[in-house]
């Protein structure tokens, strides 16, 4: 008997199939629930349903485009206990990711069967939310309070091994996982006591503060994970008491400015990957990458593409410096064996193609080369010569530049639709943005090259057209500036530093700038003189820690002072009366600010420029800033990018 499109019941005997075919990921949408409402009077007779879902993965989440409306019946909660109460028993037969709302439907079934691999999570904290139909109720009763916590606060993702020994699952589906739900609905168990009237003790208070005051901890300011914990407690309550109160929750947050801004970086992240230039452009293949410069970008960047199983090249000035580039490499490597991120085989697989050289010939073969050599002109633009002058006519040509402009790199170089930027954040193999930077004779389909690549090393991809920094490092001067500012109208830098923590940033402006040293960002300081609109506010506070050799912790003080190898930026007295005095000096006066007065001067000036950026072209959309944002800069994804929290500050986020 066939019924709605998505969920179809057709009987076997006495057993009825039920399948959920609702690709891509058979999410939980209104016409899965209705077409799983009707399927439940459809079973109705047969000795035992099972549950199954076609393509490659049982339902793996809600359908988050439906959170912005309004709810729609039936409900989630409903079509649950509907399963839960059925006269005829339901098995869950689960392949593939088993994730918020699939988790709740296979706990409302009578008994669980797993693949192997089979995975099971609550990750409705990742978008800002908790379980809405009983997935914070029943999880606890079904696999124990500290798993259920370890899901749901935590997105942790369970094997359906792990469920197995939690008793989360009956049992592990040995070969055809339908043969096998066949097998087992043939010799069904006794059916066992529903999952919502099982009892399960809250967590004592002291274990509950001590878990609340870890999560706050990793959390940042983001709310879903201790919200999590506070619906599980509820699980301690009957049934009938609890899951209102969760479902209450689950809706109130569907509207929160944090579940909005979670769900628009899950968009903002996707839409990014797929700019309108290259719609329908067919990439190139890529095999063989040669990278020119192994310090500490080529390296990193040479590591990315060998796990990406790609075969590089990696040139450097001379025989020794080719040498400390493999180690370099190696090294990388290594750590990645020692973390347990690649097997020994996989190392030496990755070792096997790699080639380090001092000889431009070795380049000769390669589909595409990345330059990765001082931040200088006239170094960059030989590189290319050098590199034009072996490798094929069509392979193309990237700069890893920081602030330089392309077109000036590339300048004289025959076939320039072939090159463009690509612009990998350090650590290269680790950061996940890659800005891939079009100059005005990029072609779409070397474009679409570049973005290929970027998924190939796992990287999110964002295409900036040029200006001085791209997106990312562009904003961060603004965001550096406007933070210098702030010291001449009357801050000191711990203050900044602590607002920007507050507001969620993983450091602020001025214990970073001591981390990564304040050198390249005088460097270009001073490149800029020159062209630097006379009328722009310009403090020369940075400039003056520069020239006293204070230059961050590498030198043993910028910002701050740093005792031994602690690295904890200590207040300086000299460094505060030196911006105290300098305030006096150009007749500023030093106001008082408050925390949130800092964190919303800072983060009104990001999405400044940020649409500044957007409105120059340089970026297609907001998303894309806020993206850079996100993946290069660490900021916070729960505030969703300083686009989107500027918009949401007005009252218009969507
Ligand atoms: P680095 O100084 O660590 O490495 C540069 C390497 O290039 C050295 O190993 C040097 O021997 C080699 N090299 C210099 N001239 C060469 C030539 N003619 N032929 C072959 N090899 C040559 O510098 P880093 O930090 O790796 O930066 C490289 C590029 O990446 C620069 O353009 C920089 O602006 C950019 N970049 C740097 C980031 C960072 O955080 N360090 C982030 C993103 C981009």
């Amino acid at each position: 008997m066939t019924n709605s499109s998505v969920v179809t019941v057709t009987h076997e005997g006495d057993i009825a199939w039920v399948e959920i075919d609702n690709p891509p990921v058979n999410a939980t949408s209104t016409a899965v629930r209705a077409g799983l409402t009707a399927a439940a009077q459809q079973v109705q007779g047969a000795r035992v349903a099972i549950l199954t879902c076609a393509g490659r993965t049982f339902v793996a989440g809600g359908d988050i485009s439906e959170f912005d409306r309004a709810p729609e019946e039936p409900h989630l909660p409903d079509v649950v206990q509907m399963i839960e109460d059925s006269e005829t028993p339901f098995v869950a037969a689960m392949h593939g990711n088993v994730l918020g709302g699939g988790f709740e439907i296979a706990m409302g079934c009578a008994w669980r069967i797993a693949a192997p691999g089979t995975k099971f999570g609550l990750p409705e904290v990742n978008v800002g939310l908790i379980p809405g139909a009983g997935g914070t109720q029943r999880a606890p009763r079904l696999i124990g309070m500290q798993a259920a916590i370890d899901m749901a606060c935590s997105g942790k993702i369970l094997p359906a091994e792990t469920l197995l020994d939690l008793g989360g699952v009956d049992q592990i589906a040995q070969g055809d996982l339908k043969d096998a739900a066949r097998t087992f609905a043939q010799n069904l168990p006794n059916r066992p006591v529903k999952v919502r009237d099982r009892v399960v003790a809250a967590l004592p208070l002291d274990e509950y503060a001590a878990t609340e005051t870890a999560l706050k901890k990793r959390a940042k300011g983001q709310q879903s994970p201790i919200l999590n914990l506070e619906a599980l407690q509820w699980a301690a309550l009957p049934f009938e008491q609890g899951q209102p109160v969760e479902r209450a929750l689950h809706l109130k947050l569907r509207h929160s400015v944090e579940s909005r801004a979670l769900r628009y970086a899950f968009f903002a992240e996707r839409a990014v990957s797929k700019p309108k230039l290259i719609d329908g452009i067919e990439p190139r293949p890529l095999n063989q990458i040669a990278i020119v410069g192994g310090g500490l970008m080529g390296a990193g960047i040479a590591m990315a593409c060998l796990s990406g199983c790609l075969s590089v090249t990696l040139i450097e000035r001379d025989n020794a410096a080719a040498n400390a580039a493999r180690t370099r490499v190696d090294g990388l490597i290594e750590g990645g064996v020692k973390r347990g991120k690649f097997t020994v085989d996989q190392q030496a697989d990755m070792l096997a193609h790699l080639t380090t050289t001092d000889s431009y010939a070795d380049a000769a073969d390669a589909d595409l080369a990345i330059e990765a050599v001082f931040e200088d002109l006239d170094v960059k633009r030989d590189v290319f010569r050098q590199l034009a002058a072996v490798i094929g006519p069509d392979a193309i040509l990237a700069t890893n530049t920081s602030y330089l402009d392309p077109t000036l790199i590339f300048d004289g170089m025959p076939n320039l639709s072939r090159c463009l930027g690509l612009h990998f954040f350090s650590p290269a193999h680790v950061m996940k943005l890659l800005e891939i930077v079009k100059t005005p004779n990029t072609t779409p389909e070397v474009i679409a090259t570049g973005f290929a690549l970027g998924k190939r090393l796992r990287k999110v991809s964002v295409l900036s057209g040029i200006c001085d920094g791209f997106i990312g490092n562009r904003m961060l001067a603004a965001f550096r500036r406007e933070a210098e500012y702030l010291l001449a109208d009357g801050a000191l830098p711990h203050q900044v530093d602590s607002a920007m923590r507050e507001a969620g940033l993983p450091m602020g402006p001025f214990e970073l700038q001591d981390l990564t040293g304040l050198q390249i960002a005088w460097a270009n300081r001073k490149r800029q003189a020159a062209t630097r609109d006379p009328n722009e506010r310009y403090e020369r506070i940075a400039d003056t820690l520069c020239e006293m050799d204070r230059l961050g912790q590498r030198s043993g003080k910028g910002w701050y002072r740093y005792k031994d190898a602690s690295r904890a930026p200590i207040r300086d007295e000299d460094v505060e009366e030196l911006i105290v005095a300098y305030s006096k000096d150009n007749g500023l006066p030093r106001q008082n600010f408050t925390p949130n007065d800092i964190a919303d001067r800072l983060l009104e000036v990001l999405a400044r420029e940020g649409q500044q950026i957007v409105d120059e072209g340089i970026a297609d959309r907001a998303e894309d800033v806020d993206v850079v944002k996100l993946f290069g800069y660490g900021f916070p994804r729960w505030r969703g990018g300083p686009m989107f929290l500027a918009k949401a500050k007005r009252g218009k986020a969507a």
